[in-house]
């Protein structure tokens, strides 16, 4: 029951779909030991399957319409009050396909995190797999990163590397980056809850060490 340990930080995580990466965040913060604890689910899309997962986990879900919102600020005054109401310290974006106005994005500053698919600051945007092997590029990877106003930008924390192999197309190498993508985002929320993250203008210092780093990196892997 988390023993002697500070409360655990309450986690609020927005998505839009599949919700694969939270469910690894769901299955990190089972294990008792966890800094982190998600209390709130906020899908965009009312038919999100990770609305499932979440519910599945007996965690708060909020499903909040964009389109029935007039602007992006009053969409987001809409997820800041739900997340509010659950006292949620730390934003995770998984998969969130909406774009956060400056205003929502500091508010959370260094408390939100995202997971892209690439090796930032390379291929910042959509279709990262295919731009990739356009390149010839032998390694893609993921990265988790604190988010700033600009798209697919702030302090990088986490990234995990994967090599482009031979004949490799882009559905095959995005399931490999997934892979990575649900180890390096459940370890990046979890140091930061622990307190381990912090930032010095746009570099992330883990455990003291400049961001990025590999999770193979870590001296002491487990949360704190
Ligand atoms: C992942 O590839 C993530 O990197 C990107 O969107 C995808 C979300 O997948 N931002 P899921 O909903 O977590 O399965």
């Amino acid at each position: 029951m988390n023993g002697h340990r500070r409360p655990r930080r309450r986690v609020g995580v927005l998505i839009s779909g599949s919700g694969s990466n939270l469910q690894a965040l769901i299955d990190a913060c089972s294990d008792s030991e966890s800094p982190a604890e998600i209390v709130l689910v906020i899908s965009n899309q009312a038919d999100a399957f990770g609305l499932t997962r979440a519910q599945n986990a007996g965690i708060a879900t909020r499903f909040i319409d964009h389109s029935a919102y007039p602007d992006r600020t009053s969409f987001e005054t809409e997820i800041l009050a739900a997340l509010a109401e659950q006292q949620v310290e730390i934003v995770c974006l998984a998969g969130f396909m909406r774009i956060l106005t400056p205003g929502f994005v500091e508010h959370w500053e260094d408390r939100m995190l995202n997971v892209h698919p690439s090796l930032l600051p390379d291929y910042k945007g959509l279709h990262t797999h295919q731009r990739a092997l356009d390149d010839g590029a032998e390694w893609h990877g993921c990265t988790v990163h604190l988010v700033r106003p600009a798209l697919d930008d702030g302090p990088l924390v986490l990234q995990a590397r994967v090599p482009v192999l031979e004949g490799d197309h882009a559905d095959n190498l995005a399931a490999r980056v997934l892979v990575q993508e649900h180890r390096i985002y459940p370890l990046a929320l979890q140091l930061l809850a622990a307190g381990r993250v912090a930032v010095d203008g746009d570099t992330a210092l883990i455990d003291g060490v400049k961001g990025p780093i590999s999770p193979d990196a870590l001296r002491e892997p487990k949360y704190s």
